[in-house]
C-alpha cells in the first residue's frame, strides 16, 4: 500500500466537503453492514498501530474493533511502556513503526508532536486528539447530526464552555461544511482568533452570555471544562465555568429540534446537568457508537482511497 500518496488525517480541515461527503457515505454504508452481522475485510492483513500519551476509552475501542472488523488487526502501544517514554525521538519511532504497519493513529499533547510524526512516517497517521484537535470526534458528531436531521449545512451550532481540543475543531468543520458555530466562554478560557483562518473567521461568532448562544441554535454541544494535560487548573476552571453548564433552561433557548450532543467522557453537574445529558434531546450514545462507523470509513479512505459500493 507504500505505492499510493500518503494522506492523513490531522486536522479536520485536511478533507474537503467533497471527501467529507463520500467518507459519511461509506460510513452509512460499513455501519448497515455492522447491523446486518456481515462480515466485509477490505483491510485485510492490515497493522493498525496505536499510540496512547493520554487515557482513552471511545477512541482506542472504536479503533481497535473497527480494524478487526474491517478484516485488519490493531496494536496498542502506551507511551509509558514503549522506549517513546524513554525519550526515543518521534522522528524515529515514526520511522521504526512506520516500516511495520500499515496506519498509525496517536493521541498525544502537541499537535506538533503528532506533525512531526506524521512528516516522518510512511503510512498514513491520524489524530486520535491532540491538545488542540480532536477531527475524529467532530467527524463522528456531525456524522451523528447528518442522520438525525438530514444536513448541517445552514445550521446553527452553539458551543458552550472551553475554547479547546473541540471547540477549535468544530470551528474548522463550520467553513468546510457550511453551519454558523457560535462560541460561549467565560473570559480567559474564549477563543484565540489567531489561531483560525480569515476564510474561517466568517463562520464563528462569540458569545458572553451562553443563553443568548443557545437562542434558536440546532445543536447545542459542550466538553469537559479541563481536558486531559490541563488538570493543575481544574479548581481555577471549576469556579470561571459555573455558570457554562448546559441545563434544561438553556437547552429550552435552543429550537425545539435541537439535539445535545458531549464528546464523553461527562460530568453531571458540572458542564452539564443529568436532565440534559439524559435527556430526550441527547444523542450522546449515538455520538459514541458512531465513532466507530466514521473511523473504520476514515481507515477504509486513507488506505484505499475511493472505491465503489
Ligand atoms: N471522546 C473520546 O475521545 O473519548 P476517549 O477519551 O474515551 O477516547
Ligand atoms: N477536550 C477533552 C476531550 C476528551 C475526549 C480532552 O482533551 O481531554
Amino acid at each position: 500500500m507504500n505505492s499510493k500518496k500518503i494522506r492523513h488525517y490531522l486536522q479536520f480541515k485536511d478533507f474537503s466537503l467533497d471527501e467529507y461527503a463520500y467518507v459519511f457515505a461509506r460510513a452509512r454504508y460499513l455501519k448497515q453492514k455492522f447491523k446486518n452481522y456481515e462480515t466485509y475485510h477490505p483491510l485485510h492483513d492490515c497493522t493498525l498501530a496505536m499510540i496512547f500519551e493520554k487515557n482513552s476509552t471511545r477512541t482506542r475501542l472504536s479503533f481497535e474493533a473497527g480494524i478487526h472488523q474491517l478484516g485488519g488487526h490493531a496494536v496498542f502501544m502506551n507511551t509509558k511502556d514503549t522506549q517513546l517514554g524513554r525519550g526515543e525521538p518521534i522522528e524515529d519511532a515514526a520511522q521504526v513503526i512506520s516500516r511495520m504497519v500499515d496506519i498509525i493513529m496517536i493521541r498525544t499533547f502537541g499537535q506538533d508532536i503528532l506533525q512531526r510524526f506524521a512528516d516522518h512516517s510512511r503510512v498514513p497517521v491520524i489524530n486520535g486528539l491532540t491538545n488542540e484537535y480532536h477531527p475524529c470526534q467532530v467527524l463522528a458528531d456531525i456524522f451523528t447530526y447528518c442522520e438525525q436531521r438530514a444536513s448541517i449545512s445552514g445550521k446553527t451550532v452553539a458551543w458552550i464552555g472551553d475554547a479547546n481540543n473541540m471547540a477549535y475543531t468544530w470551528a474548522e468543520a463550520a467553513q468546510i461544511l457550511g453551519f454558523k458555530l457560535r462560541i460561549s466562554a467565560p473570559p480567559g478560557y474564549r477563543l484565540e482568533r489567531a489561531r483560525l483562518s480569515a476564510e474561517n473567521l466568517p463562520w464563528i461568532e462569540e458569545y458572553d452570555d451562553p443563553f443568548a448562544a443557545c437562542e434558536g441554535a440546532d445543536l447545542v454541544t459542550t466538553d469537559v471544562w479541563t481536558s486531559m494535560g490541563f488538570e493543575t487548573e481544574n479548581e481555577a476552571r471549576r469556579q470561571a465555568f459555573a455558570q457554562w453548564c448546559v441545563n434544561a433552561a438553556m437547552m429550552a433557548q435552543a429550537h425545539p429540534e435541537a439535539l445535545f450532543m458531549h464528546c464523553l467522557p461527562a460530568h453531571r453537574g458540572e458542564e452539564v446537568t443529568a436532565e440534559v445529558i439524559d435527556g430526550p434531546q441527547s444523542v450522546v450514545w449515538e455520538e459514541a457508537e458512531n465513532r466507530l462507523h466514521v473511523q473504520k470509513a476514515l481507515m477504509e479512505f486513507l488506505l484505499l482511497g475511493r472505491i465503489g459500493h
